[in-house]
């Protein structure tokens, strides 16, 4: 039964998490590289990709530093629609490089034909999209935006943010031609906070090699060299990894495919309900998030009393509206293992609560 109906950190399996509890290893042991090995090399199927995927022992955000700082030597454009987009511009900017903000009013996705535009007006080394704006909603086009950038700029990196998105939304890295491809643990992974992963393609290896001040901790080629001993420079989070190799072979279980039409269906039966009782989506129809339903919270409801109404009856709790958008609008997360049953018990419980 999931209870954290919020955007991340999600409710974990008791056997996952039981799956930490291992004893620890030295990182320097075979037995631990050898679940190292099979962690990421489970999480390239996840990630679509014949590429490495490095699992980062810290959480997302440290991958977008590691994409701006080995990717980007002056010139990236960001897409800004939102919290999490801007927060990769902030990235870009403090570590002191030349960013452009493609801007978008939240609750809209960045669109083909403004990349389009945005790109034939200068070169860029980098683009920077978050495929899923955790605090608006709202599912970004990723595959068109991709094809733009080929289409207009093909030596441009594309780096892509999807921690609130990979494991519950289909994202293909090599068929979209993505560079780098990063998540968090806590999110769709349905794993504790502080692991993050990011699939990289060589090209991006290739480029590391000609920026200067990498700095150490987020070095791609450090993170290279060490991957090839399927280890970490540095001591790793040992049960996030223990917990993403068990995780990992039940996701598989649950298949791809059937994991993803879950968490549609979830999504869709939370906006359907919303439209059913007089509240309307904050993302626009045309870009609605599959796995964090933003809505506006056009019956005033007071979002602090009904989730200690739910917390008290059902031990559950939804999201409030992220930043400026609190109490105007609520968030409703439907990641990890949240099932179509959980999703009708919580609206049960708003109902409920609408009805005091
Ligand atoms: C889209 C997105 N990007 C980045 C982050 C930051 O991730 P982390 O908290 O794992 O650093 C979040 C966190 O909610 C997010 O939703």
């Amino acid at each position: 039964m999931a209870h954290m109906f919020v955007p991340g950190p999600v409710d974990v399996a008791p056997e996952v998490l039981q799956a930490m509890a291992k004893p620890m290893l030295p990182h320097r042991s075979k037995e631990y590289e050898a679940i190292h090995r099979s962690a990421a090399e489970k999480a390239q199927k996840l990630f679509y990709t014949q590429y490495r995927v490095y699992l980062g022992t810290h959480s997302g955000s440290g991958m977008q530093e590691t994409g701006i700082r080995n990717l980007v030597e002056k010139d990236v454009l960001c897409c800004v629609n939102g919290a999490f987009s801007k927060r990769w511009y902030d990235v870009a900017v403090s570590n002191g490089k030349n960013a452009d903000k493609l801007e978008v009013e939240w609750g809209k996705a960045p669109m083909p034909d403004d990349l389009r535009t945005a790109l034939k007006k200068k070169h860029y080394e980098a683009v920077t999209i978050v495929h899923n704006e955790t605090s608006t909603g709202v599912e970004a086009p990723l595959k068109d935006l991709c094809a733009v950038v080929r289409e207009v700029s093909p030596e441009t990196f594309i780096l892509v943010d999807a921690v609130s998105s990979l494991a519950g939304s289909k994202i293909e890295m090599d068929a979209w031609d993505i560079d780098f491809l990063l998540t968090s643990s806590q999110k769709c992974l349905a794993l504790p906070p502080g692991l993050s992963l990011a699939g990289v393609n060589d090209r991006c290896l290739q480029k590391a090699e000609k920026v200067a001040n990498r700095g150490w901790y987020f070095d791609l080629l450090l993170l290279e060299k060490h991957r090839l001993k399927d280890s970490t420079g540095m001591t790793p989070v040992i049960p996030l990894i223990y917990a993403l190799d068990f995780q990992l072979d039940r996701i598989f279980a649950e298949g791809l495919d059937a994991r993803f039409a879950r968490h549609a269906a979830m999504s869709q039966r939370v906006y359907d309900w919303a439209r059913a009782h007089g509240m309307s989506t904050y993302a626009d129809a045309a870009c609605l998030s599959k796995t964090v339903a933003t809505i506006n919270n056009d019956r005033n409801l007071s979002i602090p009393d009904l989730n200690k109404f739910l917390m008290e009856k059902y031990q559950m709790r939804i999201s409030n509206g992220y930043g400026d958008l609190k109490d105007k609008t609520f968030r409703i997360a439907t990641m990890g293992e949240t099932t179509l049953k959980d999703v009708d018990t919580l609206l049960a419980g708003m109902e409920a609560f609408m009805a005091k």
